[in-house]
C-alpha cells in the first residue's frame, strides 16, 4: 500500500508537470486530494491493515499529501506568473504609432473681449474694481438718480431678491461704491462684471457683462471724456476707426451720449450689421450728475465731492455686444451653451 501511494505521487507530478492551464492545476489538486480523490480512496483502505502497520502507511500518506500540495502550490505560481507576463507583453506600447495631441483649452471669448477693454484702459491710468452682483436697491437705483417711481425699475426688467436687494441690472453701482471708498477726488476706475435684467432673445441674456468707467478727477470735462473713448475706440476696433456722440439720456449723467463707431465690418460702407448707417452703437456715457454726488453726500457725510465743483464722466459698455460685433456672432446665448466646437474658435 506504501508503494501505491508513493506511485501516486509520481502520477501527480508527472501530472501537474503538464498543466498548462490554472484550471487544469485545480483540476488536479481535486482529483489527487480532494474528498473523493485517489489519496482518500486509498486510505479507504487502512481498516484492513494490521495495527502495527497502520502507522506506517498514515505517515507516508501524510508525507505524499504535504509533497502534492507543494506541486500544486509550485504548479499554481508558475502559470500565475506566465499569465501575467502574457498579458503585460499584450498591453506593451507600440512606439511607432502616432501620438494623439493633447487637448488645449481656450479662453472663452467674453474673457479675451473683456480682457482687451480693461488692458486698454489700463494703459490709460484706469484700476480695475468690483462689486458685488446682489445690490441693494439704493446702490442700483437711488444713488444714480433713479428713484422709486422711474420706469427702469419696472419689475419687468430687475430681479428682485429680497427686501429692497436686486441683481443689480447693471455696473454703473460700482461707481457710488468707488466714490465712497475713496470719500474724495481723485477716481479713476473700470469695472467689468456680471449683470442681470429679465430679458432673453438673440440680442439679450438674463445675464450678461458690463464694464463700467469712471473718472473724477479737478477740471474734467467732456472733451476728456470724448479722447479717452475716442482712443479706447480706436485701440479696440482699429486705427482708422473714428467715435460719433449722440445726444442721449440717462438719469446719472448729465449731459448724457451715446458713442457709434464706424463699422469696422465694412468700414463704414453700409452692412447688414451697421444697418447700412456705417455706424454701430457701442456705448453709453456722460458726465457724472451733480446728483450722484448730492446722493452721495447724503449717504456719507465725511464724502468730499462737492456737488457744486466736482466733476467727472462715466461710460458703461456691454462686453456680448462688442464680442458679437467682433467675431460676428449672430445669437448671444451660443457664448453660454458650453458647446466646445463654438469656444474652440477663438484661440487662445
Ligand atoms: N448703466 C447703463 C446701462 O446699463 C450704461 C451707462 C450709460 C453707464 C451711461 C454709464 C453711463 O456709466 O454714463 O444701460
Amino acid at each position: 500500500m506504501i508503494e501505491q501511494i508513493q506511485a501516486l505521487q509520481q502520477e501527480a507530478e508527472d501530472a501537474l508537470a503538464g498543466a498548462k492551464a490554472i484550471q487544469d492545476v485545480e483540476a488536479l489538486r481535486v482529483r489527487f486530494l480532494g474528498k473523493k480523490g485517489a489519496l482518500t480512496g486509498l486510505l479507504r483502505g487502512l481498516g484492513s491493515l494490521s495495527v502495527e502497520e497502520r502507522p506506517q502507511v498514515g505517515q507516508a500518506a501524510n508525507e505524499v499529501k504535504q509533497a502534492i500540495e507543494a506541486r500544486i502550490a509550485d504548479a499554481f505560481d508558475r502559470l500565475k506568473k506566465q499569465a501575467q507576463q502574457e498579458q503585460r507583453s499584450k498591453r506593451s506600447v507600440d512606439v511607432s504609432l502616432p501620438g494623439s495631441p493633447p487637448l488645449v483649452g481656450s479662453l472663452h471669448p467674453l474673457t479675451l473681449v473683456r480682457q482687451e477693454i480693461l488692458d486698454i484702459f489700463g494703459r490709460m491710468g484706469f484700476r480695475v474694481e468690483v462689486g458685488p452682483e446682489v445690490e441693494t436697491e439704493f446702490f442700483n437705483f437711488e444713488a444714480l438718480g433713479i428713484p422709486k417711481d422711474h420706469p427702469a425699475r419696472d419689475m419687468q426688467d430687475t430681479f428682485y431678491v429680497g427686501e429692497q436687494m436686486v441683481l443689480r441690472t447693471h455696473t454703473s453701482p460700482v461707481q457710488i461704491r468707488a466714490v465712497l471708498e475713496r470719500r474724495k477726488p481723485p477716481v479713476r476706475i473700470v469695472a467689468p462684471g456680471a449683470v442681470y435684467r429679465r430679458d432673453s432673445d438673440v440680442s439679450h441674456s438674463p445675464m450678461f457683462h458690463q464694464v463700467e468707467g469712471l473718472m473724477i478727477e479737478e477740471g474734467v470735462h467732456f472733451g476728456h471724456l470724448k479722447g479717452i473713448l475716442d482712443t479706447f475706440a480706436r485701440e479696440m476696433f482699429g486705427e482708422k476707426n473714428t467715435t460719433r456722440f449722440r445726444p442721449s439720456y440717462f438719469p446719472f449723467t448729465e449731459p448724457s451720449a451715446e458713442v457709434d463707431v464706424s463699422c469696422f465690418l465694412c468700414d463704414a460702407k453700409g452692412c447688414r450689421v451697421c444697418k447700412d448707417t456705417g455706424w454701430i452703437e457701442i456705448l453709453g456715457c456722460g458726465m457724472v450728475d451733480p446728483v450722484v454726488f448730492e446722493e452721495v453726500a447724503n449717504y456719507d457725510e465725511r464724502t468730499e465731492y462737492d456737488p457744486t465743483s466736482v466733476t467727472g464722466f462715466a461710460f458703461g459698455m456691454g462686453i456680448e455686444r462688442i464680442a458679437m460685433l467682433k467675431y460676428r456672432i449672430p445669437d448671444i446665448r451660443l457664448f453660454f451653451d458650453n458647446d466646445i466646437n463654438f469656444l474652440k474658435q477663438f484661440g487662445s
